[in-house]
C-alpha cells in the first residue's frame, strides 16, 4: 500500500509538486516555458529514481525484486535526463534570442553543475548496468563503483534541491505560483531529498538493502 510506504509517498507527493510548477507554463507557448517544464520532469522523475532503488526490507535484495527496482530506476533517469536536456536547451536558447550573457547567476551556476554531473553519473550507470565487464573487467570491480554511484546521486540531489529553491524565487515562478504553494513545493522536495539521505544513512547501514557479489550476479544474469 502507498500510504504504508514513505518513499512511494514521497516519490508520489513530488510528482505532484512539480505538476503544479510546470502547469502554469503549459499554457504558455514560450521557448522559456520548456525549461520549468523540463526541470519539473528532472526534479519529480530523478528523486523518484533514487528512492525506487531504496528498499530496505529483505524482498529488495531479492535479485527478481531487484532487477525490476533498477529497470524502474533506468527508466526514470532517462525521463529525468531527457527533461534536463530540453530544459537546459530551452533556457539557453532563450538567453541567446534575448542576448543576454550565460551563467551569471547561482540559480545557473547549480543548473550547470547539475547538468554536467548528472549526465556524468547516467553514463557511469550505464556502464555499470549494460557494459560492466568491458568496461570495468570484471563484475566485482564494476561493482566498487556503487557508492561511488550512490553518493554522487546523493550530492546531485543537494544541489537539485538548492537549484530548485532559486529557480522558485525567480521572477518568471513568483508571477504565477502564490508564495505559499512554492513554498510547500520547496518543503516537499527538501522532504524527499532528506528521506532519500536517511535511507542512505540509516537504513543501509543496517545491511538490509545492500547486495552481496552473488545477488550482484544474479540481479545481471536476469538482463
Ligand atoms: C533543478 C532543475 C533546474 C536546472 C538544472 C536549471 C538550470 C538552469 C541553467 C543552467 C540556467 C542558466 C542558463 C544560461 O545561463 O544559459 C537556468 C536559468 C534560469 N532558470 Fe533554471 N534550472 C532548474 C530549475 C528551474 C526552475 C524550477 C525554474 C523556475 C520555475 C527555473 C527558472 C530559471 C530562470 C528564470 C532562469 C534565467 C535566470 C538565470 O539564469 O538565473 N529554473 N536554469
Amino acid at each position: 500500500m502507498i500510504f504504508q510506504n514513505p518513499t512511494r509517498l514521497a516519490s508520489l507527493f513530488t510528482i505532484l509538486a512539480m505538476v503544479y510548477l510546470a502547469a502554469p507554463f503549459t499554457l504558455e507557448y514560450r521557448l522559456y516555458s520548456l525549461h520549468p517544464i523540463g526541470m519539473g520532469l528532472f526534479i519529480a522523475a530523478s528523486i523518484t529514481a533514487a528512492l525506487t532503488l531504496q528498499r530496505s526490507d529483505q524482498q529488495s535484495k531479492h535479485p527478481q525484486s531487484r532487477k525490476s527496482s533498477v529497470v524502474t530506476h533506468a527508466g526514470l533517469q532517462i525521463a529525468a535526463l531527457l527533461g534536463l536536456l530540453v530544459g537546459f536547451a530551452a533556457i539557453y536558447q532563450n538567453k541567446i534570442n534575448k542576448g543576454k550573457k550565460h551563467f551569471q547567476t547561482y540559480h545557473s551556476y547549480g543548473g550547470l553543475a547539475l547538468f554536467i554531473g548528472a549526465l556524468s553519473v547516467s553514463i557511469l550507470g550505464i556502464c555499470m548496468h549494460f557494459f560492466p565487464t568491458q568496461v570495468f573487467g570484471t563484475l566485482l570491480k564494476s561493482k566498487r563503483y556503487l557508492s561511488i554511484k550512490r553518493y554522487s546521486g546523493l550530492a546531485l540531489l543537494t544541489i537539485t534541491v538548492y537549484t530548485t529553491a532559486l529557480g522558485l524565487i525567480s521572477h518568471s515562478t513568483q508571477e504565477r505560483i502564490s508564495a505559499l504553494a512554492r513554498l510547500i513545493i520547496f518543503l516537499i522536495t527538501l522532504g524527499s531529498t532528506t528521506l532519500a539521505f536517511w535511507n542512505t544513512f540509516f537504513e543501509y547501514s543496517k545491511g538490509s538493502s545492500d547486495l552481496d557479489l552473488d545477488d550482484y550476479e544474479a540481479v545481471h544474469e536476469l538482463k
